[in-house]
């Protein structure tokens, strides 16, 4: 599978380009940064940081600076100052690539029609930018898989919504309704389940060598964040399990539906919007921010077994 990765780094992330590096069948082949859990300048510098440790070389671009239509707000308070739970360390030795982000997208997308996978890990202005710039930009995909959103299950960032729909939920909102004909939505629905605790990431902390030994880093900043949170030694592997859903759609089952953002809700901007009814539309009244959208497919239960598995072993090489 040849892809793009659009990220936001973030430790998740830059478990996720660890994880994707280990895969055989997995080749990135550019990535782009987006404001998100850190500014994007600094989000690319990450992730040129990461790329380096695992040994890949993809050109990087940094992505939007801001949201479409609100304030920038990162998350440091997860992450880190330096968004690696302060362990970024030196400037990374590779260099930025020209151009942005959502240029790259398109630009990759057009030479490859019908090619690339987009792994979109972090809010979704970048590949709002680059459909508005290339409306044909959903035909010239081969497949999109989005972290984002929380369709049955409550948010994170607010009772309601995911961090990276709330970073920006026009983007999100667009993304979702622009016709991707193969749009994969692993938001908390599944990523909740890949919560690790005490005993995933002591075992994980036997394992040496300079990618275990980063991870475990990056953990025990991120480890923290969680303890505070739940009272107990755990986190969740957002980004990673859905890089694994990718390459893998089996580690998932899936609930197909057109769904929309919440844009204007008091207290519920960011949310999925959803008909969650099981009656038939047609009988019954049909207002319903997904009305007319081509559906989109939602992670549901996951194989968490395998994938942690898949997660450790990525880790060890
Ligand atoms: C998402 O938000 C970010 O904090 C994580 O990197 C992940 O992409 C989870 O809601
Ligand atoms: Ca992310």
């Amino acid at each position: 599978m040849r892809i793009i990765l659009d990220t936001d780094p973030g430790v998740d992330d830059a478990l996720a380009i660890m994880y994707l590096a280990a895969q055989e069948d997995a080749e990135i082949v550019a990535v782009g940064s987006v404001h998100g859990n850190v500014p994007a300048p600094l989000g690319a510098l990450n992730a040129l940081r990461v790329l380096d440790l695992v040994g890949l070389d993809p050109p990087v671009t940094v992505g939007a600076a801001k949201p479409l239509a609100q304030p920038l707000q990162t998350a440091e308070f997860v992450h880190g100052d330096d968004g690696l739970g302060g362990h970024a360390g030196p400037p990374p030795r590779g260099s930025l690539a020209p151009g942005s982000a959502a240029e790259q997208i398109v630009r990759l997308a057009r030479a490859n029609p019908g090619e690339l996978t987009l792994l979109a890990l972090g809010p979704l202005t970048n590949v709002a930018l680059a459909v508005l710039l290339e409306p044909d930009l959903p035909d010239l995909l081969r497949s999109v898989v989005v972290m984002g959103g929380a369709v049955t299950v409550p948010g994170n960032i607010t009772p309601y919504a995911d961090a990276n729909f709330y970073h920006d939920p026009e983007a999100a909102d667009l993304v979702l309704g622009a016709g991707f004909p193969e749009l994969v939505l692993v938001g908390l629905d599944a990523t909740e389940q890949a919560r690790v605790g005490a005993d995933w990431l002591n075992a994980l902390s036997e394992l040496s060598g300079p990618r275990a030994d980063f991870a475990n880093k990056l953990l025990d900043h991120y480890g923290q964040f969680y303890s505070t949170m739940f009272g107990e030694h755990s986190c969740t592997l957002h980004d990673p399990l859905a890089a694994a859903i990718m390459l893998d759609s089996k580690l998932a089952g899936y609930r197909t539906m057109p769904l929309g953002v919440e844009l204007t809700g008091t207290h519920t901007r960011g949310q999925v919007v959803s008909d969650l009814r099981s009656i038939s539309s047609d009988a019954y009244i049909s207002t319903n921010a997904g009305a007319g959208r081509v559906p989109i497919k939602v992670a549901e239960k996951v194989d968490v077994p395998t994938f942690l598995d898949q997660m450790f072993n990525s880790l060890k090489s």
